[in-house]
């Protein structure tokens, strides 16, 4: 690991809690679809995705939830370039409506191989709902659609992000500084 410090806060808690809100306000005015199967991406997703799900019961939304466990980086701050299932999801799909749940959309690698797995597996729909959008990093075409925040080519950690592991804990979005 690089030396580096993560003093610096991108993104605070409260910032971060409003935006949720918005999110989900956004998904259920777009329509409630039957059958919804929310999926989170771990385990950078985890505590967005919980928030998100806190957020769904203000509109008495009942959707389905599951896991997915899958790695892209390995230890680092570059994508590997392939996406590997770790473990997957039990939920059956055929007519689904799947909702993608991650961190962060990068390269796009993850988001575009998770919904070309979906579809595979039957889903009726897949969309997609991020909470940091690094738009100027695509190795892939991927847009989601819904996104919280669009940040510039950083490395960020905390709310589920983090460098080698470390870092998820965090309450808020801070940048790593490398010295
Ligand atoms: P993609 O497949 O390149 O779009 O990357 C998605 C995954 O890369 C995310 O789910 C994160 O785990 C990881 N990632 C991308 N950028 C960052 C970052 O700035 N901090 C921490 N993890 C990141
Ligand atoms: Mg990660």
């Amino acid at each position: 690991m690089r030396a580096h410090d993560v003093k610096e806060i991108l993104i605070d808690k409260t910032e971060i809690a409003k935006r949720v809100d918005e999110l989900v306000d956004e998904i259920i005015e777009s329509g409630q679809p039957d059958r919804l199967v929310v999926i989170g991406i771990l385990k950078g997703s985890f505590m967005f995705f919980a928030d998100l799900m806190r957020s769904f019961y203000r509109h008495d939304a009942h959707p389905h939830i599951d896991f997915m466990t899958l790695s892209s980086y390995g230890a680092g701050t570059q994508s590997s370039g392939t996406v590997e299932i770790i473990h997957d999801i039990r939920e059956n799909l055929v007519d689904a409506n799947v909702l993608l749940v991650d961190d962060i959309l990068d390269s796009g690698r993850t988001l575009a191989f998770s919904k070309k797995l979906m579809m595979e597996r039957g889903a009726k729909s897949v969309h997609s709902c991020v909470l940091l959008d690094k738009k100027t990093h695509r190795a892939v075409e991927f847009e989601a659609d819904y996104a919280g925040f669009q940040i510039d080519d950083l490395f960020v950690v905390g709310y589920g992000l983090d460098y080698d592991n470390l870092y998820r804990e965090l309450p808020h979005i801070a940048k790593v500084n490398f010295q």
